[in-house]
């Protein structure tokens, strides 16, 4: 039998995550304004990346542990707050000792390929009654570009397949039914626009294909690789790029759940 498929990309630049990608955590304010750690709670963050959420739970004085199924981010992350728990550990396929009071997860969980997986081990992670609150990219998300990755790979005679979207985007029936299905009680579904500013202007585009979507020029050699990022350019830049910086169409997916006792 094959090996299961595990939450991807395995490897990351997690110092580049942090010095060009702070967006990432910065954005996460709201939805965790929404998870509200409670002094003592004891709490899961699921994809915690290089920590700084983590950090944000643990000084409102709840006891976090922080899990990423990549070590580069896990490494970076004891760097950076060396006194918090970490751990490496697959979303899809995790369990601890002793309950939580509530799982949180940002821009994490569109990475998994079994989010059905996922939810399960979420839901026995948690208390009966602790809650879930998750944010991650919604039906929608980046549509315009994966559309201008397709265009650019056409154009310059490397076409991709159908379907080539490596990421889970549910829309709120599917995920919300999902999580029924796994255990939970869904009180809250948002579904929104956030176009999201890159940095570094002009290059911000390309360097967030090297870190996010680099499945879609892993394939070329390094010319092909940067005639492919300037068709992306051209093919996104009336859309996308306005005042000097690159904004990508980020559509989120927001919720908010409770395990059933
Ligand atoms: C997101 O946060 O929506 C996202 C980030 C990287 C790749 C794809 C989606």
């Amino acid at each position: 039998m094959g090996e299961e498929p595990k939450t991807f990309p395995a490897n990351w630049d997690a110092a580049l995550y942090d010095a060009k990608h702070s967006f990432v955590w910065e954005r996460g304010t709201d939805v965790l304004a929404l998870l509200a750690p409670q002094p003592e709670e004891r709490i899961l963050d699921l994809g915690c990346g290089t920590g700084h959420l983590t950090a944000r739970i643990a000084a409102a004085g709840a006891h976090v542990v922080g899990l990423d199924s990549s070590e580069e981010m896990i490494a970076e992350a004891r760097r950076n707050f060396p006194e918090l728990e970490f751990v490496v550990g697959d979303a899809q396929d995790f369990q601890f000792d002793k309950p939580f009071d509530a799982v949180f997860s940002n821009a994490a969980l569109h990475w998994v390929r079994q989010p059905e997986r996922a939810a399960y081990c979420i839901c026995e992670a948690l208390t009966p009654g602790g809650r879930f609150v998750a944010e991650m990219g919604g039906e929608g998300n980046i549509e315009r570009v994966l559309e201008g990755v397709r265009r650019a790979r056409v154009a310059i005679g490397s076409p991709v397949e159908e379907g080539f979207n490596p990421w889970y985007f549910p829309t709120i029936g599917e995920y919300a039914s999902l999580l029924e299905t796994q255990g939970f009680d869904v009180t809250l579904a948002l579904l929104f626009d956030r176009p999201t500013p890159l940095e570094e202007g002009e290059a911000g585009l390309r360097n967030w294909i090297r870190m996010f979507g680099a499945s879609f020029c892993a394939d070329l050699e390094l010319k092909k690789q940067e005639e492919f990022f300037f068709v992306v350019e051209q093919q996104l830049r009336k859309e996308l790029f306005r005042e000097g910086q690159w904004r990508l169409d980020y559509r989120r997916l927001r919720v908010m759940a409770r395990r059933v006792d």
